[in-house]
This record gives structure tokens, sequence and C-alpha cells, in this order.
């Protein structure tokens, strides 16, 4: 009997054994070595799901920005001024819909409006947003975007240093035409600069033509930048990749819609209010700052490990109502030591309904496990 006895506890001990690594098992975490995005490792995250944001200083990656640049200085006939009332959060309804109207009846997504030009104003009003970050150095950049259809404005998803350090991504929505859809993409460089901030006779300028409509749906801009070259996306398909005029030094994103009414690029002014329309954007990047490259070194203990570093998926299509959007900060703990925003900063703090999918493996084993622990000690019972 006694020998039955320790025989059962131990069994009892080792169900719970079993359920407790069960159950944490997942819990390990994963990432913590980085992302990698075509053999290039990056040790940094930034995404954002804007269709689900409903307030963009709740947000702590991204800054609206507010500035004047007069008409001298932007060298066209008018001026900009990109101001905060035109950074429009405009969040879908529900948490499980990718797709559709947001609370303001426009397409669901962060806008960025470029207003029509005012009686007697010689400054268009414009829309900008930078993440605080400006460690970025090396990375591959994501945004899905829906460009306005009104003719005249330049939305712009570009990685900035300086005038000569500068990935651009340009769709000027007064090229837009039912058979030529082009994309500007440019490395502002030296050359550009010397030419008189024009880089359209330098190596690193290129527009190549869209197989879609930038203003029928929203597609996936990218950029990816490694110390060789830099390769355009677009839907996850290459568009060009140029290894001359490379940056080299840390800068941040920045998006943008703008129009100064220069005929030879934005074109413009609209005679009209015209949106644009971002519904996420991804960074996986590498930081120049010292720090945060410690805690790398800290937390990265071993990059051959299982799940250490994390392949990211491309998005091959447009994205669509379809399918959500993968972001690693939904996934669990894949974003260990990264900055990512929390839903909790929002006035609904209920868990959504797709983090409680998330858990629900874990709910499920640990209910499991009880009703075990339950029948084993119902069984023990019996056995006296
Ligand atoms: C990013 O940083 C990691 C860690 O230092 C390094 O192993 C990797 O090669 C870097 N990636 C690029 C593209 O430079
Ligand atoms: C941009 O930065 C690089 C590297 O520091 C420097 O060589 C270049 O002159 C700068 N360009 C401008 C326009 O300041
Ligand atoms: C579309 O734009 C291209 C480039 O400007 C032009 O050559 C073409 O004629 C335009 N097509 C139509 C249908 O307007």
């Amino acid at each position: 009997m006694v020998y039955l006895d320790s025989f059962l506890l131990m069994a009892l001990v080792r169900v719970i054994s079993l359920v407790l690594l069960i159950s944490t098992t997942p819990a390990l975490s994963a990432c913590e070595c980085g992302y990698s995005v075509s053999g290039n490792l990056y040790t940094e995250l930034l995404e954002t799901d804007f269709l689900h944001l409903p307030k963009i200083t709740l947000d702590t990656d991204w800054r609206p920005q507010d500035y004047t640049v007069s008409t001298t200085a932007a060298r066209a006939s008018l001026g900009k001024n990109a101001s905060l009332a035109n950074v429009v959060a405009n969040p879908l309804a529900n948490n499980d819909t990718w797709i559709g109207a947001g609370s303001d009846g426009g397409d669901g997504g962060l806008q960025l409006w470029v207003r029509a030009l005012e009686p007697r104003s010689n400054l268009v009003s414009t829309a900008e947003v930078s993440t605080m970050r400006e460690d970025m150095l090396y990375g591959s950049f994501r945004a899905a975007i829906k460009v306005t259809d009104v003719p005249g404005t330049c939305t712009a998803f570009f990685w900035y240093f300086n005038d000569t350090q500068e990935i651009d991504v340009e769709l000027l929505s007064r090229q837009f035409n039912s058979t030529s859809n082009p994309v500007n993409l440019v490395l502002q460089s030296p050359a550009a600069e010397q030419a008189g901030d024009d880089a359209s006779g330098t190596p690193s300028f290129s527009v190549i033509q869209l197989p879609f409509s930038p203003s029928g749906e929203f597609h996936e801009y990218r950029f990816d930048w490694t110390p060789e070259n830099v390769t355009f996306f677009a839907d996850g398909q290459p568009l060009k990749t140029m290894a001359v005029a490379v940056p080299s030094s840390p800068g941040h994103i920045l998006l943008s819609q703008w129009s100064d009414g220069n005929p030879n690029w934005s074109g413009g002014p609209p005679t009209k209010d015209s949106v644009s329309t971002v519904s996420y954007f991804k960074a996986y990047f590498n930081s120049s700052e010292t720090s945060r490259q410690q805690q790398w070194a800290d937390r990265c203990k071993d990059l051959q490990a299982p799940n250490a570093t994390c392949p990211v998926p491309d998005q091959t299509t447009a994205p669509d109502s379809n399918s959500s959007t993968f972001f690693f900060a939904t996934q669990p703990n894949s974003t260990i030591n990264q900055t990512v925003w929390s839903p909790s900063q929002t006035s609904d703090a209920l868990p959504s309904r797709s983090m409680v999918l998330v858990y629900m493996p874990y709910i499920l084993t640990l209910v499991i496990g009880i009703i075990g622990i339950v029948y084993l000690v119902v069984w023990l019972e019996n056995l006296d």
C-alpha cells in the first residue's frame, strides 16, 4: 500500500510537471536575436496598426508634424504648412475587420490630408508624421497606403538623415491615369544637390510603372536598405535596386502628403481636399544607439537557438479585407525588449477578441490539465 501510494504520488507529480511544462513552454520568448529579411538580420522592431489606432498621440512611436516652409524656401510657387489638424486617426469600428470605412466615413486608417488652397493664401495646408526614433540604420521598411486620386499632390514614404542621405518613395497623383501609374524612387545624393536639389538626372532616380492603380486600394510600398544597396518593392515584388548614394547614417521615417504647386513635381495645389490613407507601418531595422546594441547582445544568447531569429513574412498581395495583417506584436512573446504600442493606452482596456484567441491554447492546456488532476485524485480516493 505504501509502495502504491508513493508510486501514485510520483505519477501525480509527473502529471503536474507535465501540465506546467506544456503551459509554460509556449511562453518562452522568440525573436530575441531579431528579425530576418532576405538573409539580413535586424535587431529592432517598430510596427503600427493604423486601422485600429484610435489616437495617433497615444502611439508613442509617431509624432504629427507642425511646421511651415515659406514660398522662397520651397523654391516653388507656393509654400506649405504641415498642420496637426491634417493628421487624422480614422479607426475601423471593429478590431476583427481589416478594411472598410472608419469612424469619419472615409477609408479606415491614418489619414494624411492636403487641403484645397484657401483664397488669397500662398501656403498649402499639408500633413506629415515622423517616427520618434531617429536611430534607424539599415532595415526593411513597409507602409500600406491608399493614395489620393485628387491630382496635384505628392504622397511620400521616406527615410531621412539629411538632404543628401535620404530614401524616397514618392507617388505623384498628377501622374496617374488609366494606363500609367508610376512610382518615383529616389536616393537623394550629393549629385542631386549639385544639380540644384534635382535628383531626376542622377543615377539614383527611377520611375517605375506599378501593375496597379495606387488610388484604387491599399498597396504595400517597401524598401530594404543594407550597407550595400537599397531595393524597392510594391506588394512584395522587387521594383528596383540602387547601389549608388546608399545612405550610411542613422535616420527616421516620415509619411506625408504635400503640395507646393511646383509643376515639375507635386503639381497642384489640389482643387479640393485630398486624402491619402495609411493602414499599417512596419520596420525591422538596426539601431545606431550603443545602449540598444548592448541590450541586443544581452538578450541574444545564441543566434542558432530555435526561434531566436524570426523570419519576417513577405506581403505579396495587396493587403485586403480577407486576411488580418501580420504583426509580431500580436504574436505571443515575439517582441521581447522591443518598444511596442500597447492597447492599454487606449480608453478600451478590455482584451480584444484576437488577444483571447492568442491565449486560447494556454487556457485550454490549463483546463485540460486541471481536469486530469481531478480525475487522478478521484481515482486515488477510489483505490482506498
Ligand atoms: C544588424 O545588427 C546585427 C547585430 O549587430 C548584425 O549581426 C547584422 O549583420 C546587422 N544587419 C545589417 C544588415 O547590417
Ligand atoms: C549629410 O551627411 C553626410 C554624412 O555626415 C555629409 O557628408 C553630407 O555633407 C551631409 N549633407 C548635407 C546636405 O548636409
Ligand atoms: C497617361 O499618362 C502617360 C504619361 O504621362 C501618357 O503618355 C498617356 O498618354 C496617358 N494616358 C491617358 C489615357 O491619358
